[in-house]
């Protein structure tokens, strides 16, 4: 009998779109034991290549029977592709990443940054989820304090890129930028709910009843569910604003135990995955984490009027926010032998 060649049958659906394009760079780069490749769309991608170690391998339309003998199925499209098909790879024996929100809160479903809570994934029942692109560095950035002094209550507000809205979002800025420039005036907004082009917008996702929007809601319940502190008080703001990759966060964080600058930068450091930036000046920017994995984060300092520290971090929202999570979830899986 021929023996099978080494490695996983993968697919990824959503392959055609900002984050499945970086995810099989991530694949390629982190040289993840790839036997098979399938990239999958919907009808509009369909027939189309992406190419995957120097090879164009053609897209096919995204449907259960894309999942016969995969090992990992990565959903980067929709929610709704992700509610109907997740199931299926697990019907089949696989297991399946899933990018979108439609998952996350749900009490079978793990809900991991590896760095932060990769023990979660021991009795998974084949189908875990990625975090929000936002809730991944803010975890990252508070997991290493919450460690060395606890977490009482954390206050947020974040500066989102647009590509955080997939490749609808980055085309918006572009769109607008141009007439700009060419003293025309900006189209009107589809993606966002006010021109990005030249402002801030501090709407992200839809306006609850509450009052807060979809991103705020996700980015309170996803941190709690990780860092298993059900009650955790974490008010959050999310701002869109005109930068194409790289989401930042304004943070301050209330520990149990006070905490030095100098303690929680050397926390900081010590934690895998995240880099402090402080020494002559220097702070982080989006620009700064753009094709990279690390979390930045700087500007670390006292509050004024309390025992709170604040900190700026800025993560890569295609990268760790979203694809190289969801690669190190399977690498992971693979390092605690966890493949059914
Ligand atoms: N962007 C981020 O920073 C980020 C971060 C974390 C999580 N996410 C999540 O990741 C997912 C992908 O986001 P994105 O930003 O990459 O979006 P995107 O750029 O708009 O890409 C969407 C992808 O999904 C595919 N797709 C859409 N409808 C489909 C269907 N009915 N069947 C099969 N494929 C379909 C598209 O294929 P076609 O080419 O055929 O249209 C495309 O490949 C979303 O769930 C998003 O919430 C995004």
């Amino acid at each position: 009998m021929a023996e099978r060649e080494p490695g996983f049958v993968v697919a990824v659906a959503g392959a055609t779109g900002a984050v499945g394009g970086v995810l099989l760079r991530v694949l390629e780069e982190r040289n993840f034991p790839v036997r098979e490749l399938r990239p999958l769309a919907s009808e509009r991608s369909a027939g189309s290549t992406v190419s995957f170690r120097n090879v164009d391998i053609e897209v096919e339309v995204a449907r259960p029977e894309s999942f016969e003998n995969a090992d990992f199925v990565f959903f980067a499209a929709t929610g709704s592709l992700s509610k109907t098909l997740a199931p299926e790879v697990v019907k089949r024996g696989g297991i399946a990443i899933d990018k979108s929100s439609t998952w996350r809160m749900h009490d079978d479903v793990p809900l991991v940054v590896p760095e932060v809570n990769g023990d979660a994934l021991e009795g998974h029942k084949g189908l875990i989820a990625c975090p929000n692109c936002t809730t991944i560095g803010f975890v990252m950035a508070l997991e290493p304090l919450r460690r060395r002094a606890g977490l009482e209550r954390v206050v947020v507000t974040t500066l989102q890129a647009v590509s955080g809205a997939g490749r609808p979002g980055l085309e918006e800025l572009e769109r607008q930028q141009a007439a700009i420039r060419e003293g025309r005036q900006a189209p009107d907004p589809e993606t966002f709910v006010a021109q990005i082009a030249d402002n801030v917008v501090p709407l992200c996702d839809v306006l609850g009843d509450d009052g807060y929007s979809g991103e705020e809601t996700k980015l309170l319940h996803e941190t709690r569910k990780i860092l298993s502190l059900p009650d955790l008080p974490v008010s959050t703001t999310c701002v869109r604003v005109p930068v194409p990759i790289g989401h930042s966060a304004s943070i301050l964080v209330h520990t149990e135990r006070a905490l030095s600058v100098a303690e929680a930068e050397a926390a900081l450091a010590a934690f895998p995955g995240v880099e402090v930036v402080a020494e002559n000046g220097r702070v982080p920017t989006p620009i700064d984490v753009v094709g990279r994995d690390q979390v930045l984060v700087g500007r670390v300092r006292k509050d004024l009027h309390s025992e709170g520290l604040w900190l700026f971090q800025v993560s890569d929202n295609l990268r760790k926010g979203a694809a190289t999570n969801a690669v190190q979830i399977a690498e992971e899986i693979l390092r605690r032998k966890l493949l059914h």
